[in-house]
């Protein structure tokens, strides 16, 4: 496969679910080595087998993001699969139950996935880079991760998704002079089963979301995967520190 990351190692977390999954076809489909990790072995060996039915090599590793011990297993394995690391899609996540959002507990484990887990990728992935002398990141962030509009609210959610930003720009300048280009996507409400349990809740909250964005339709994982593809090409080689926004016009409000 010829394209934009002929011979370059991409790897994807979060690969089982909506956003990784259409991440993965979209690098796959642009000439990657794709490595994938998700919590759910099930879904994230499925992803696998989608992206070899694109042609695309892969090697899939099940495990629990947010600790130091299975990112480093997951990136260990990437690097003696294929050689190193080129880019990186930082994109597992969870939301929480309304009822529970006070909860110090779900506080603490919203912000070990969706936070924590981002710093444990980029520990090993940076070092990687800096051996190739190039490298770019797209974090996952969220339109929650700018403004603080949701309804139900999402408190820890939310704090975690605005920290993704703050991680995201401080590693963007701490790595600028030395090739790693490090950005954030922020994606409004997109298709998937984080958003099938939000719109659970009621049926006020389902059709409140699908008409949550001004062009009056759910987003779809494609389109954020293409924003992921785009930061991390080189078609992208002088923006690094930015929040690239896929909402459909939510947050320009
Ligand atoms: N879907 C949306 O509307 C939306 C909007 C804004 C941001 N996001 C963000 O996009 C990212 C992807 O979400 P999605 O929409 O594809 O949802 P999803 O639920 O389909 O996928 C999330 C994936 O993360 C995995 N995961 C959860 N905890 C994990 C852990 N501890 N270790 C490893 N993997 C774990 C899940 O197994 C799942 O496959 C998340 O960071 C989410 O916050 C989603």
């Amino acid at each position: 496969m010829a394209g934009l990351f002929e011979g370059k190692v991409v790897t994807v977390t979060g690969a089982g679910g909506a956003i990784g999954r259409a991440g993965a076809l979209a690098f796959a489909a642009e000439g990657a080595m794709i490595a994938l990790s998700d919590l759910n072995s099930q879904s994230v060996e499925e992803t696998a087998h989608l992206v070899e039915s694109q042609g695309g090599q892969v090697i899939a590793i099940a495990g629990d993001i947010s600790l130091d011990a299975d990112v480093q297993r997951f990136l260990d394995a990437t690097v003696a699969k294929f050689g190193g690391i080129d880019c990186a899609f930082n994109n597992a996540g969870i939301t929480h139950p309304d009822d529970h959002k006070w909860e110090e507990s779900v506080f603490r484990r919203t912000l070990e996935i969706n936070l924590i887990s981002q710093m444990l990728c980029m520990k090993y992935q940076i070092p990687q880079m800096l051996k190739r002398g190039k490298g770019a990141i797209c974090n996952t962030s969220s339109t929650q991760g700018l403004i603080g509009t949701m309804d139900p609210p999402l408190p820890a959610y939310t704090a975690s998704k605005h920290a993704v930003i703050g991680l995201m720009k401080s590693t963007a300048l701490e790595y600028a002079n030395r090739n790693i280009r490090v950005n954030a996507i922020c994606p409004g409400v997109t298709r998937s089963a984080m958003v099938d349990q939000v719109m659970a809740m009621s049926e006020a909250i389902r059709r409140r979301l699908e008409n949550y964005a001004p062009m009056g339709r759910l987003c779809e994982p494609e389109e954020i995967a293409q924003g992921a593809v785009w930061l991390c090409s080189d078609k992208a080689s002088f923006v690094t520190g930015h929040a690239l926004v896929v909402d459909g016009g939510f947050v320009a409000q």
